[in-house]
């Protein structure tokens, strides 16, 4: 199963991908989701197709999918909401059977995409038994198809990727994102930017945390932090991260989860040093 898993994850990301190429320069049809948080025809359309195409293969799969809102899958802890958050399915039905669920994000980066501005990816992760197990990034303009396993490491486009061995603070690049919530976040983010500011080599806000957690694996980041992301944000680059040898916590240090409201992603070198920044 795991084969066929990444197998079948990895064409998902890729026909995502292919829509997001083809529809990126072309008008969009955008629906506001809150004041500064929009979602676009091609959110949906990548959804659909990369839920049609795993359901087809496992019918009896759960998934935990960012569009849809209003049917269950709020990115709240599984206590507080449905775990079934897609319509239609019987994910753990038989008590049997592993548990095996998808968690996705059909566009990350939904803003950049909407502007037009070349920064965007789709996010496919599988859970089984409650254990991310396969991650799975696709960036459709750069062609770079990050994937790990657990277990067995992390790779860009087949090639195997490592963490970067940045171990000054002042030669660090670190990233990080604003959630949409970030007007109600305005001073403490300001001073939170300013502590690093201080110290670091540059900072970038490159507007998907998917793919910022990637870069993290594969070394063009030494380091990532950003609040209020929800696990479709994090599942993937999660796995993809750690595969690659990198850390990841809350800002505090503590054990992170998906459902956690702040991460901290570095190349583990610096992360006592972020962790105190951040
Ligand atoms: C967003 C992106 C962005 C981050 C936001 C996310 P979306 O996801 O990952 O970089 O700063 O917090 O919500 O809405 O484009 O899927
Ligand atoms: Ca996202
Ligand atoms: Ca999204």
């Amino acid at each position: 199963m795991p084969d066929k898993i990444a197998q079948i994850g990895r064409q998902a990301a890729l026909a995502a991908g292919a829509v997001m190429r083809q529809n990126y320069q072309q008008p969009h049809q955008i629906t506001m989701k809150g004041a500064i948080d929009p979602v676009t025809e091609t959110d949906f359309q990548c959804q659909d197709i990369i839920i049609g195409m795993i359901r087809r293969v496992f019918p009896d799969h759960g998934f935990l999918a960012e569009e849809r809102a209003g049917e269950g899958n709020t990115g709240q802890p599984p206590s507080a909401v449905p775990e079934i958050s897609y319509p239609g399915l019987a994910w753990e039905a038989d008590p049997l059977r592993p548990a095996c669920r998808w968690i996705i994000d059909p566009l990350d980066g939904t803003v950049n995409f909407a502007h037009g501005y070349p920064a965007f990816c789709v996010s496919i992760a599988c859970e089984i038994d409650g254990v991310l197990t396969y991650g799975v990034v696709y960036d459709p303009l750069r062609d770079e198809l990050f994937e790990a396993r657990k277990g067995g490491g992390a790779s860009l486009n087949g090639t195997p990727v490592r963490v970067s061995e940045t171990a000054q603070m002042s030669r660090a690049l670190i990233a990080t994102g604003f959630p949409y919530d970030i007007r109600e976040r305005v001073p403490e983010t300001l001073a939170r930017l300013g502590r690093l500011l201080g110290m670091v080599q540059g900072m970038r806000r490159g507007g998907s945390a998917a793919l910022d957690l990637c870069y993290v694996a594969c070394g063009r980041l030494d380091g990532f932090f950003e609040e209020n992301l929800k696990p479709w944000d994090t599942a993937a680059g999660l796995l993809i991260v750690t595969e690659a040898g990198g850390k990841v916590t809350t800002f505090e240090g503590g054990d992170y989860d998906l459902y956690y409201p702040n991460i901290l992603a570095s190349n583990r070198v610096l992360h006592r040093e972020l962790s105190v920044l951040v």
